[in-house]
């Protein structure tokens, strides 16, 4: 059987693994920090730590990092990468990927998603449930696109970025590194690295670090 390792034993861990039982993973075990007083994620087991993962990485045929804070997930996947893991990608069966689309390893792809044709995925990405990505968007290391958010056309997100819950992103708008954009906000012009902006249309909050 299969087995997949997943750092991070979170809310959204727990989503991450129905996700993979749905992709035919049955075998899926979770490592967190806070091991050895957590032993449960949900129906999972939590039987280690970073370290203890690092020391069992071949094991495992698959390997995911299931933790929300874009920097940190980020690290984890690089360490993780460095140390041989087998990186792999979740899509749930019920997102709509197109074949010409690029998704990098350690993204997941949650139920009802879609993602167009010519839109390519970095490393690490959350497409969080029911978002769509639309052509030719570029998302660059570990951004999170939370649920019901909506990416238009040539749409540009930089490495770290977060795009709140239902939030909508004009065609074309470049948005930086390490950007917030609000929950509900409607973005309709480029945002620069560092910013949090908010509101319809989204205006800057303040200067805040994503990561
Ligand atoms: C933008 C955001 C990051 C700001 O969080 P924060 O730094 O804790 O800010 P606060 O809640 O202290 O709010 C600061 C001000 O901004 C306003 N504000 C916060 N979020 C806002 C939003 N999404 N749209 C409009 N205004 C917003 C608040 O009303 C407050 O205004 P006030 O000073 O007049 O009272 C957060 O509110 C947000 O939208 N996060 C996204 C959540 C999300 O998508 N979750 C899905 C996870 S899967």
């Amino acid at each position: 059987m299969r087995r997949l390792a997943i750092l991070g034993a979170s809310g959204h861990g727990k989503v991450m693994a129905d996700t993979a039982e749905c992709c035919n993973w049955h075998a899926i075990e979770f490592f967190d920090d806070a091991w050895p007083e957590l032993q449960h994620n949900g129906a999972w087991p939590v039987i280690g730590d970073t370290a203890s993962l690092l020391e069992r990485i071949e094991q495992f045929d698959g390997v995911m990092v299931a933790i929300g804070n874009n920097g940190i997930r980020h690290g984890k996947l690089l360490a993780l990468q460095a140390a041989g893991a087998r990186l792999c990608s979740l899509v749930h069966p019920s997102a709509t990927v197109s074949r010409y689309a690029a998704l990098g390893e350690g993204s997941v792809v949650l139920a009802g998603v879609v993602v167009n044709a010519d839109a390519c995925i970095g490393l690490g990405a959350i497409l969080n449930t029911g978002c769509s990505i639309d052509h030719d968007c570029v998302l660059g290391a570990a951004v999170h696109v939370s649920p019901g958010a909506r990416l238009a056309g040539g749409v540009a997100v930089g490495n770290l970025s977060w795009i709140g819950i239902g939030a909508c992103v004009r065609q074309l708008v470049r948005i930086g590194d390490r950007v917030i954009v609000g929950a509900g906000a409607a973005v309709t012009a480029d945002v620069a690295d560092d910013l949090t902006v908010v509101g319809v249309p989204a205006r800057i909050l303040f200067k805040a670090d994503a990561s």
